[in-house]
């Protein structure tokens, strides 16, 4: 009787149409219904039969009903996964790598050749007195680092280290011969423009052994080999000039990487760049700390400026305002 309805079940295939068909069969208009209200115009003694086999014809749809709804839901909840799903390993197209910045990049390399050339690292505060940052450096009173114009100074001598050099005198100071260190890290001097920023980073080098056993020549050596791992094949040129902390000192220059030791604008036409500070420590500082029968030598430079001829970046204030365009170039 209700065959018509079973196929209708059957073949129904979304759920907005199933839920029609059950209206039509369960719903207060429906079919069952219909059905039902006939029973008040049967025959007393058919009633019972004429119910009974209605409710068993109920049931059965019912249970077609409920376990048609059932298998739609499950494609549907499928269908759903399928489409809603996300690819986790998918490539969107702009995810992008992060990268070290170009000063980071420079100084783990400054750090790899030296440790790798058995030197140890150190460092000291940045908050630094008088007595290290000047005094014990042989950095006589009317030297100019010492002018208000170049130093950060706080109140009672204290002051923002203007340059690594400090940490030569606490390294002398904590410790013994042989010493072989690198330090380094930021400074601070009062400076702004196209190649000053009033903080940047140096490496401080600092060899110390019984007297005798360092020469200018190990200097030398470890200097030009430094700075050929750094910037290939360049030639290395030694220039005599003046520290207080060091004698004799020397300012170290590379071939201009630009134009080949041509001469441009970059080397100011020289074909030269200069890198590097360093010397023999002088006798002075060894001194200030209570060192005596010793020789040794340091140097000193700065790390932005071997990132900026690395890098080929024009301004050094560029480093240090986090634009993306610049530092997405070191991926
Ligand atoms: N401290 C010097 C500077 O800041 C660099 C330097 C270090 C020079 C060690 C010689 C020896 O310019």
């Amino acid at each position: 009787m209700f065959s018509k309805y079973e196929k209708l079940i059957n073949e129904a295939d979304d759920l907005s149409l199933l839920e029609q068909i059950r209206v039509e069969i369960f719903g207060k208009k429906g079919i069952l219904a219909k059905e039902f209200a006939k029973m008040k115009d049967i025959p007393e003694n058919e009633r019972k039969a004429f119910a009974k086999s209605l409710n068993i014809q109920k049931a059965t749809l019912a249970k077609l009903f409920e376990e048609k709804k059932a298998t739609l839901e499950a494609q549907e909840t499928k269908k759903r996964m399928r489409e809603e799903s996300i690819d986790v390993t998918l490539f969107n197209g702009r995810s992008t790598s992060g990268a070290l910045h170009p000063i980071n990049d420079t100084l783990s390399r400054i750090i790899d050749y030296f440790v790798s050339m058995n030197f140890a690292i150190e460092e000291g505060p940045f908050v630094e007195d008088d007595f290290h940052n000047f005094e014990a450096l042989n950095l006589p009173d009317y030297h100019p680092a010492r002018d208000m114009q170049d130093t950060f100074f706080f109140a009672d001598n204290y002051l923002l280290r203007t340059h690594t050099s400090p940490v030569q005198i606490r390294t002398m100071q904590r410790s013994r011969p042989p010493i072989r260190i690198i330090s380094p890290g930021s400074v601070f001097r009062r400076d702004f423009d196209l190649t000053h920023t009033p903080m940047f980073h140096q490496v401080e080098g600092l060899v110390v052994e019984e007297e005798g056993r360092v020469s200018f020549s190990n200097l030398k050596f470890i200097l030009e080999d430094f700075l050929k791992y750094m910037f290939g094949d360049v030639e290395v040129r030694f220039r005599p000039s003046f520290f207080p902390f060091t004698e004799p000192s020397t300012e170290v220059d590379i071939s201009c990487i630009f134009c080949q030791g041509e001469g441009c604008r970059v080397c100011s036409h020289t074909g030269w760049l200069e890198v590097l500070g360093a010397g023999m420590v002088d006798s002075n500082v060894f001194k200030a700390v209570g060192y005596e029968n010793v020789s040794g030598y340091a140097f000193g430079l700065g790390v932005e400026r071997f990132a900026m001829l690395i890098h080929k970046i024009p301004d050094l204030r560029s480093m240090f305002e986090g634009d993306l365009r610049l530092l997405e170039q070191f991926r």
